[in-house]
């Protein structure tokens, strides 16, 4: 079986500190970072071994490379990133709180099905 192609929204210090080493243990691949700021994604996918830099977090949603996707951008962003991946038929795994409000939980969780 191959090994799943993990993309990650923003250059989050959990990402670094928790997702990857967690990620390389269950024998994931880190294929793609992106950022807000292209450069500071490229910075972020050199020095944590993640294979690409993507600028713009639509844009890694759409890539054909990436099967399943981390978000771990501030919370207030958890519901209209994780609403956008799911739109796109991604599987998804936010950081924790999933979101800040009932209604926002409530679309979340019905977009996931
Ligand atoms: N740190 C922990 O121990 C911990 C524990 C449990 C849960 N969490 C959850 O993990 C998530 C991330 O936490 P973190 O501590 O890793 O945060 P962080 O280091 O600040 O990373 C968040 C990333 O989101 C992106 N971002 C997009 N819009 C932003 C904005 N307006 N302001 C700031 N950053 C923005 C940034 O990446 P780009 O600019 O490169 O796009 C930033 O690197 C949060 O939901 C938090 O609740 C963290």
């Amino acid at each position: 079986m191959s090994k799943a192609r993990w993309g990650i929204l923003g250059t989050a210090n959990i990402a670094r500190a928790q997702f990857l080493p967690g990620l390389r243990e269950a024998g994931g691949t880190a294929a793609a970072v992106a950022g807000r700021d292209a450069g500071r994604a490229e910075q972020y996918a050199g020095d944590n071994g993640v294979e690409r830099a993507i600028g713009g977090y639509q844009n890694l949603i759409d890539d054909p490379g990436i099967d399943a996707l981390y978000i771990p951008l501030p919370n207030s962003l958890h519901a209209e990133w994780t609403l956008r991946a799911l739109a796109a038929g991604r599987p998804v795994l936010c950081e924790k709180p999933l979101c800040g409000n009932l209604a926002d939980t409530v679309r979340v969780l019905d977009a996931a099905g």
